[in-house]
């Protein structure tokens, strides 16, 4: 392999370890612990799994942690009487609904119910609205980690050519506004681009976050590219489950000049942000500085 290999795990545990060094000043100079509240609608195995990680590394950071866990036939009006109390509590400083939310919700409604400066997740209109024009904002977490590891790798990524696969509202168009914000020159390609092959193969910096398996083989990636690959998606191989990328990790690595790995990579940032971005509205919330290198 001759690409470097960035390390998401040992690069989240350090974001965990600022944040857990500035929870530890919040409580000490201004008697402030910063309180993170998850939302849970339903059984989802997933999710579950998610939140219950969320509250664990919330506590082990210092701050405290809330979880509302309503039935999967809860209504509507019920959800958004939960984060209504949630906004009018000082106590709270984030607030996360866990998506996706059962069939019978409107998860736009309920996103944007949501507090804006108590929107961890970076969803609510206003916050998209912000960081589209350069405004601060609170940052949707998976890109924000992306950009972190970006940052640490290069330095600056001002001129780069970056490729992003993918165009959710949760990671593609965020990942391409901040890299944007970073002065790259951005594309961002989908499932209609025309030659996607040749428009990787130009890209300094290719993000994937399309969600299929190992979808952007390793002749695709041009010469000494960085790569990060934000999918994980589980494949039976060999009789075995198993976690991949969007990216053919073996082939991609001999091309690259880094990589992530899956797992390993991306993943472990997702949370991490998410703890860092509770900090970042506690301090704003509270009119104090915020910390250095854990926001966009
Ligand atoms: N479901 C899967 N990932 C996420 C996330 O980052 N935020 C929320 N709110 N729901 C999710």
């Amino acid at each position: 392999m001759a690409a470097t290999l960035i390390d998401g795990k040992a690069f989240a545990a350090k974001v965990r370890g600022q944040v857990a060094e500035h929870v530890a000043r919040l409580k000490e100079e201004n008697g402030i612990t910063p309180g993170l509240a998850v939302v849970l609608v339903g059984e989802d195995p997933a999710s579950q799994v998610y939140v219950r990680s969320k509250g664990k590394q919330t506590v082990e950071v210092g701050m405290n942690s809330v979880e509302h866990k309503l039935d999967a036939d809860t209504s509507e009006a019920d959800l958004l009487a939960v984060v209504e109390q949630l906004n009018n509590d000082p106590s709270i400083h984030g607030i996360l609904v866990q998506l996706p939310l059962p069939k019978h919700m409107n998860e736009d409604l309920v996103i944007n119910s949501i507090a804006p400066e108590k929107d961890v997740d970076g969803f609510h209109i206003s916050n998209v609205g912000l960081l589209g024009t350069g405004q601060k904002s609170m940052v949707p977490c998976t890109p924000l980690g992306c950009l972190m590891m970006l940052r640490d790798h290069h330095g600056s990524l001002s001129g780069m050519d970056a490729v992003v696969i993918g165009r959710s509202n949760i990671v593609g168009k965020p990942m391409a506004q901040l890299l944007l914000g970073d002065s790259c020159t951005v594309t961002i390609a989908h499932s209609r681009t025309k030659d996607l092959p040749d428009v990787v193969r130009r890209a300094d910096i290719v993000v994937a976050a399309v969600g299929r398996p190992e979808m952007v083989p390793g002749d695709w990636i041009k010469e000494g590219a960085t790569v990060i690959d934000v999918g994980i998606n589980r494949i039976e191989r060999d009789g075995k489950t198993k976690l991949v990328g969007d990216v053919d990790f073996a082939s991609a690595a001999e091309r690259a000049g880094a990589i992530t790995p899956v797992p390993g990579g991306v993943g472990p940032m997702t949370i991490a942000c998410l703890l860092a971005n509770t900090v970042t509205a506690c301090c704003r919330a509270n009119g104090l500085k915020e910390p250095e290198g854990l926001t966009a």
